[in-house]
């Protein structure tokens, strides 16, 4: 792979600007790499350069453009192992599952390929004589996306692939903490044969003024998003003037509830996947853990045993499962959330201590109750808060009472539990029986305060196209 690249890339040019921002390896807490600080001149720039790759991006065919798409999925196969390690080091994931997101990554791009190829419109029997009733899926036009820390590849690929599968141009304002592996997918774009001006990403430390642009331009006609409910919020309201199409995934408060049925060997596996993926830090990690009265004990002493085991450390040394979180501030929060239920009478039975930089032990702790902070809000970290309840309703109840509603989890062997649980959680994405259901071929997404709109599967092309209807008279 050619050098990382450090600067901002709008209208097919590489944009070193005046000033710039120091990228951290939250491993070492060493800067890792100074970026190009765009402001909102280049932002604007961003969204000139769009607009005017538009009319010919959206009039190539669904073939062209899937064979490009498919040439950035063959890349992140190519580059697999610069792209991963670029990963871990600026967000700190242990290598494996950096290597896994870029395969989580790819998968997007061969997946819209394919979907570009079947969007669809319709023909629908006229209540007129002699009247045609039709629709097409037309492209939204320039999309923009705001994209988060914690998969800093995926995020972007979720809703890069579908924009460019269906003809959208692009404007990207990744995090300010991991800008050098969006950057490197503007290199991937630009090798795999994408016009210049169709995809930009404009880094940068200060979020609010290039979300200023891209939410108030009116050129900009869709914005998808991922990251915080608070920051959601503010973005649904500042797309209000110029009434975009809006994608939200938010934040989540995942239940993770055992019944009394469970396989619990299963369960626990589940749990650390659920619990343990990139540290805890993702908006479908397990944050409450509900398990049924009967099998409390049984099941905490199967926990206790496996988080015992994860080696936590550098995310580029050999055999390590559980990396540093992101930063200072994700330190703090875990701390807050495991004091505040320390003080409120839960009881640490492993773990409960930073280890110093930003690295966290993996933590049980049992005696959670709702009023807990770690109850109420994700604790983004590898700490995993144990809830008891005694029946199936009492268990859906806690469950659903949140005003978050993105994934749940459960463990129960009666077929009937299996489907009225499922049925019954008010969230968008369920495991039953698993602790991974993130794939780009379901739909991802949530209900409630967790969010609008669905991304991945073939429902993901809905977020990037407009339904339009003619109506071709006699
Ligand atoms: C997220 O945490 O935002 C998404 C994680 C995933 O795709 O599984």
């Amino acid at each position: 792979m050619k050098d990382i690249e450090h600067r901002a890339y709008v209208g097919g040019e590489w944009i070193a600007t005046a000033s710039r921002f120091d990228v951290m390896d939250p491993a070492s807490g060493a800067r890792l790499a100074e970026v190009s600080d765009a402001d909102a001149a280049l932002a604007r720039q961003a969204v000139d350069a769009a607009h005017d790759a538009l009319p010919s991006w959206r009039s190539r065919t669904a073939h062209e453009r899937a064979s490009i798409l498919r040439r950035i999925r063959a890349l992140h196969a190519e580059r697999e192992d610069e792209l991963a390690t670029l990963l871990t080091r600026e967000q700190g994931k242990p290598l494996a599952e950096a290597r896994a997101e870029i395969r989580y990554a790819a998968g997007f791009y061969e997946w819209f390929a394919e979907e570009g190829l079947r969007a669809y419109g319709e023909t629908i029997p006229s209540p007129f004589p002699g009247h045609r009733v039709l629709t097409f899926r037309q492209p939204v036009g320039v999309g923009a996306a705001i994209t988060p820390w914690n998969f800093p590849s995926a995020m972007i690929a979720r809703k890069l692939a579908p924009a460019l599968a269906v003809g959208c141009t692009f404007v990207l304002k990744p995090s300010e903490l991991t800008p050098l592996s969006a950057l490197a997918i503007a290199q991937l774009c630009e090798d795999a044969g994408v016009p210049k001006g169709v995809v930009n990403v404009v880094p940068t430390s200060d979020a609010a003024r290039v979300g200023e642009v891209l939410t108030a331009d009116s050129r900009v006609r869709a914005l998808s998003f991922t990251g915080s409910t608070a920051v959601g919020k503010q973005l649904y309201a500042a797309c209000a003037g110029t009434v975009k199409k809006l994608a939200l995934e938010l934040g989540g408060n995942a239940p993770f509830l055992v019944f009394d049925d469970a396989d619990l060997d299963a369960a626990v596996d589940g749990l650390m996947v659920a619990k343990l993926r990139n540290g805890g830090q993702t908006c479908v990690a397990a944050n409450r853990i509900l398990v049924q009265r009967a099998v409390h004990d049984a099941f905490c002493e199967k926990l206790a045993s496996k988080l015992a085991q994860v080696r936590v450390g550098p995310g580029l040394e050999e055999g390590v499962t559980l990396g540093p979180m992101i930063d200072a501030r994700a330190i703090a929060k875990i701390e807050a959330h495991v004091e505040d239920a320390r003080d409120q009478g839960a009881k640490v039975v492993l773990g409960g201590k930073s280890l110093g930089g930003s690295f966290y032990a993996p933590t049980l702790i049992t005696g959670v109750t709702s009023q807990m902070q770690m109850a109420n809000a994700e604790t983004f970290g590898p700490v995993a808060g144990i809830l008891t309840f005694d029946t199936e309703e009492e268990g859906v109840a806690l469950a659903n009472d949140t005003p978050a509603g993105l994934a749940a989890y459960f463990y129960a062997r009666d077929v009937g539990r299996v489907f009225r649980v499922a049925e019954a959680l008010e969230v968008g994405m369920v495991g039953a029986g698993t602790g991974l259901i993130s794939t780009p071929v379901a739909p991802f997404g949530g209900v409630k305060e967790s969010g609008l709109g669905r991304e991945g599967s073939k429902h993901g092309l809905e977020e990037w196209t407009e339904l339009k209807y003619v109506c071709v008279g006699p």
